[in-house]
């Protein structure tokens, strides 16, 4: 079958790995792509905000099935108009996908499915806002309702701060995204990542991940889209992951459904987990971008079974082949990220790295210009590494990261720190 794969970043690098992996996949055309991408499949420049454009496409390549990566188009709509035009797509509908779109939402879908959460107020003017905060006290997290690209959420430890982000958030910073807000209770705990795929029914976990958000050792300084991650995480415990499915994953599959916006797709189900019981912090409609770079690590190429089992309704009865391995993925950055930084550097030494079953460097943003690749993004390449024991998979990732030959990056030398016991 002929496969197209949405999106531009280590995320759907990985997937296309993992697609190529499996027989089934004919031809594979990645949209837009980038240079590691074009390594290993066909690219095409589309705009694939454009549903119509993406669907015409579609039938010009006869193109069978449709991956979707980020959240963005699935917000737009484009898995419905896809699915109008006849084509199988893995990703929800824009009414499902407010799970990821809506703060609020999300919280109305927890309240009627009884799933454990944070307590929240929704507000549409600063001065109800700040009235909330005085009352609650910090610590106190702020939020913008709608799709901010991951900085809409201030975790305020003073009311000062949490002020200032609703000054912030009401003031246009997120633009329509932060015309409502809303406040929750803070929650202590350890966080994790949990990745089910759903087809609207039924359910099937395909694997756990921690990632580090701050940019500095030690998890300090500001946050990013992700510095690292690796899978599984050890606080997912068996017993951790059934409350997780049965409290809040499985009540929300079924309340999706009973409204009529059945969610089709992956569901990444971000949990704060204190005293062996997990609560839900947020849910995405996507997978996570490092953590699918471990997931497709450990799953391979019956990622692609799994995600047209999900697409064709028929999750029941599907299950996952789990190896006893684990993976890790380090980001390289370019420097001076999450703030300014230099684009165009070039990065040498890829070629001489392994690719195979246990290493790969998936990029995140990258492009080639007169045969060199040059750095395009914040976010740049995910040294990937699969392992028996996660010291294993961190080993073989630093020791790919020390042979990058590229003076404009850098990256976190303490990956995975926690699960490896503060090392
Ligand atoms: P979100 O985009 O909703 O995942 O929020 C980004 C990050 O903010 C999360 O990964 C958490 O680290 C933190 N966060 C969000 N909501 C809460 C909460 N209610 N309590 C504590 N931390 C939170
Ligand atoms: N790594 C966090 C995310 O993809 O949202």
């Amino acid at each position: 079958m002929n496969i197209l794969i949405l999106g531009g970043g280590g995320r759907e690098h990985a997937l296309a790995w993992a697609v190529l992996q499996n027989p089934k996949c004919d031809r594979l055309i990645v949209a837009p792509g980038n240079a590691g991408i074009a390594e290993i499949a066909e690219c095409a420049e589309i705009d694939i905000l454009d549903g119509g454009l993406v669907a015409a496409f579609a039938e010009e390549n006869s193109v069978s099935f449709v991956i979707v990566g980020p959240e963005a188009p699935l917000a737009a709509g484009l898995a419905d108009r896809l699915r109008d035009a006849g084509l199988l797509v893995f990703g929800p509908s824009q009414a499902a996908a407010r799970l990821e779109a809506s703060k609020a939402f999300t919280k109305e879908i927890c309240d009627a499915a009884g799933a454990p959460t944070a307590a929240w107020a929704r507000f549409t003017d600063a001065r109800a806002a700040k009235a909330h905060v005085r009352a609650q006290g910090a610590p106190i997290v702020v939020k913008a309702d709608g799709l901010a690209a991951g900085k809409g959420v201030v975790v305020a430890m003073s009311e000062d701060e949490a002020m200032a982000a609703i000054d912030e958030m009401f003031g246009g910073a997120f633009g329509a995204a932060g015309a409502e807000v809303v406040i929750e209770e803070f929650m202590e705990g350890e966080e994790a990542s949990f990745f089910v795929l759903s087809d609207g029914t039924d359910v099937l976990p395909i694997g756990t991940a921690q990632d580090h958000k701050r940019v500095g050792e030690g998890d300090t300084g500001p946050n990013t889209g992700g510095m690292g991650a690796y899978s599984p995480a050890p606080v997912m415990t068996p017993e951790v992951t059934d409350l997780a499915l049965e409290r809040i994953v499985r009540p929300t599959i079924a309340e999706m459904a009973r409204r009529g916006t059945p969610y089709q797709g992956v569901l990444y189900v971000g949990l704060m987990i204190r005293d062996g019981a997990p609560r839900l912090v947020e849910y995405n409609v996507r997978f996570g971008d490092p953590e699918c770079q471990v997931l497709m690590m450990r799953l391979g190429g019956q990622a692609l079974d799994l995600m047209l089992a999900c697409a064709e309704g028929r999750l029941r009865g599907a299950q996952v082949n789990w190896a006893e391995d684990h993976a890790m993925t380090v980001v390289m950055a370019a420097r001076g990220y999450p703030g300014a930084y230099a684009k165009g550097s070039e990065i040498r030494g890829l070629d001489a790295l392994p690719e195979d079953s246990r290493h790969m460097v998936f990029h995140a943003g990258t492009a080639r210009r007169n045969g060199a690749v040059i750095a395009t993004g914040g976010r740049v390449l995910n040294i990937t590494a699969r392992g028996d024991t996660l010291d294993e998979a961190r080993d073989r990732a630093y020791a790919m990261v020390d042979a990058v030959d590229w003076p404009g990056g850098f990256c976190r030398r303490d990956i995975g720190w926690r699960a490896l016991g503060g090392r």
